[in-house]
């Protein structure tokens, strides 16, 4: 699958290094910023790539809109405003720029725990209202050994571990992925949720919002904590219950929060940013210089990787294009769609398990994407329950053959037999089989049904797969049958006087004439346009 971008949307504030490096590598880019949800749904239908940060909300009509979008860029982390599912589906792209302003939002964090432990919010505005005397009421307390709870130990989770650690802080710390051999080897002891909960006297998450996060600290949890444990929050609103935080502040049992994400942003209550013993922040973690010429920058220069065939890098949802980028992967792609293809056009339909095996050591990383191009050919020769135009591709096959409960099983050999040095196989429980190889960049067929071709047909253009009685004028009635066709090859299988399969491929779709001469001397018969 290659991608050609040639025209990129950017639709929010993202620094103009990301304009110039698309630019420079012969991408034409529109940035505006200002589009009203009509004019963006308008826009976006003219350009195959988009890039956002977090204001452009890139909803399932965004991106149904976007007949050519092959590609949506998040310049950040988070990518809550983009319908993923959806741009799967329709086998568009998405990534982001995971690690750019990881830096940043974890200055943000540890700024926000000294803030919150010092009352640093407090004192500044007693000054601002020239109120010396409250510096009474704003005793604070050390960090120096205390305890940290960090839930999510990513990216940001450990670098505020780190440096919190300088402080003299305990850090201990909760992340279903990351184990504990590895929390420990930044400084963080890894334990469940309801053992921490008691432990701590801050918490700061760093989870993405999910179901599982979504609040994930509410009055249940409060109330299994000290009292007066701080909590900062500047991952994304939703992970502590806002309503739980403002209860647990009022009774005391939370003594101070940080926090830079709302609910709704900007939040549609400021309440809770209003309240003394909150710092409050718009938004801010990843709003640096630096940061934010950051992940423009990767964002581009992604965009452009992935246009050279280089390498795709921050891709969220496209697991098995990761390695079938270079040129002699695209081969086995475009092999593995047209097998697959044939199984679902001579085959039949099924649902259940398709065996793909490759067979040959230059085929070692192909697992990625092998079973997927299969998938997206065989399910290309079914109707589509979803339809609405979408061409199936390696991003979106995989889930559309769970929808179908269609499975993939692969397996890979290095040894070889025979003459070709690499092979694929695919197999499905009806009993379609089939073989073939890659020749000059072109997909060819070795085998169908467990008899071989002595010549490889070739699998471009349409093909007519046939089977017929084996005879010695089988190959003479074929001819005559074509004759007068953009034949490019006509190919039988070996065998005697039994069934035996061939492949006629034509430039151009036969026409019915010879479609029905050809029916007169085959038993089955199935065109399939390449
Ligand atoms: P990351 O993917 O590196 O880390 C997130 C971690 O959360 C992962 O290790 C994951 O396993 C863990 N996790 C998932 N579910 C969990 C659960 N139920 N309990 C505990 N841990 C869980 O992401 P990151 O780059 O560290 O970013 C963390 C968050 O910060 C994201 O929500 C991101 O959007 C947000 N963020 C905010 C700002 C800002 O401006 N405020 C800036 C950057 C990132
Ligand atoms: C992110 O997820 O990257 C942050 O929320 C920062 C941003 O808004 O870009």
């Amino acid at each position: 699958m290659s991608i050609n971008l040639t025209s990129v949307l950017i639709s929010d504030e993202v620094d103009q290094k990301c304009v110039n490096f698309l630019q420079e590598n012969g991408i034409k880019v529109v940035k505006n910023t200002k589009l009203s949800k009509e004019e963006l749904l308008k826009e976006i239908a003219n350009h195959d790539g988009l890039i956002v940060r977090s204001a452009t909300k890139v909803t399932a009509e965004v991106i149904a809109a976007g007949k050519k979008l092959k590609i949506i860029g998040r310049a950040g982390t988070g990518v809550d405003n983009i319908d993923c599912n959806e741009a799967t589906k329709r086998g568009i792209i998405v990534m982001n720029t995971p690690g750019g302003n990881t830096l940043s939002a974890a200055e943000l964090t540890c700024t926000l725990i000294c803030c919150v432990s010092r009352n640093v919010h407090s004192g500044d505005r007693a000054m601002k209202e020239k109120k010396w005397s409250e510096r009474k009421a704003l005793m604070g307390s050390e960090l120096y050994g205390k305890t940290l709870g960090i839930v999510g130990l990513g990216r940001i989770g450990k670098e505020v571990a780190l440096r919190m650690q300088s402080f003299g802080m305990k850090t201990i710390g909760f992340d279903p992925i990351i184990p504990g051999e590895v929390s420990e080897q930044f400084g963080v002891k890894w334990m469940q949720l309801e053992e921490l909960w008691p432990l701590v006297d801050y918490i700061t998450v760093h989870t993405p919002l999910i179901p599982q996060t979504r609040n994930l600290i509410n009055d249940a949890v409060f109330g299994k904590c000290k009292k007066g444990v701080k909590v900062i929050n500047v991952a994304r609103g939703g992970i502590i219950e806002e309503a739980a935080i403002l209860r647990a502040l009022e009774s005391g049992q939370c003594g101070g929060a940080g926090l830079d994400v709302f609910t709704s942003e900007p939040p549609a209550d400021f309440t809770l940013a209003q309240h003394p013993k909150v710092v409050a922040t718009p938004h801010l973690g990843a709003s640096t210089s630096e940061a934010q010429e950051r992940v423009a920058v990767e964002i581009a220069e992604q965009f452009v990787d992935l246009n050279k065939g280089k390498q795709l890098f921050g891709a969220i949802n496209a697991n098995a294009m990761t390695n079938a980028l270079s040129e002699e992967s695209r081969a086995w792609v475009t092999l593995g769609q047209r097998l697959g293809q044939l199984a679902g056009s001579v085959g039949g339909q099924s649902t259940g398990t398709i065996k793909v095996t490759a067979c040959g050591s230059s085929l070692k990383e192909a697992k990625s994407y092998l079973g997927a191009a299969v998938l997206a050919g065989y399910l290309a020769t079914r109707q589509q329950p979803s339809g609405d135009g979408i061409t199936l591709n390696l991003v979106n096959a995989p889930v559309m053959a769970k929808e179908q409960n269609l499975q993939v099983e692969f397996s890979q050999t290095d040894d070889c037999s025979g003459q070709y040095s690499a092979t694929v196989t695919v197999k499905i429980s009806d009993g379609f089989q089939a073989s073939g190889t890659t020749c000059s960049g072109g997909a060819v067929l070795l085998s169908l049904q467990g008899q071989g071709f002595p010549a490889p047909a070739s699998l471009s253009g349409t093909a007519v797969v046939f089977s017929a009685k084996g005879s010695p004028q089988l190959m003479a009635s074929i001819s005559g049958a074509v004759a007068g066709e953009s034949v490019t090859s006509l190919t039988l299988s070996s065998g005697g006087a039994g069934d035996r399969w061939g492949v006629a491929t034509f430039l151009a779709p036969p026409s019915l004439k010879n479609m029905e001469s050809l029916k007169g001397v085959t038993t089955t018969m199935s065109a399939v346009t390449f």
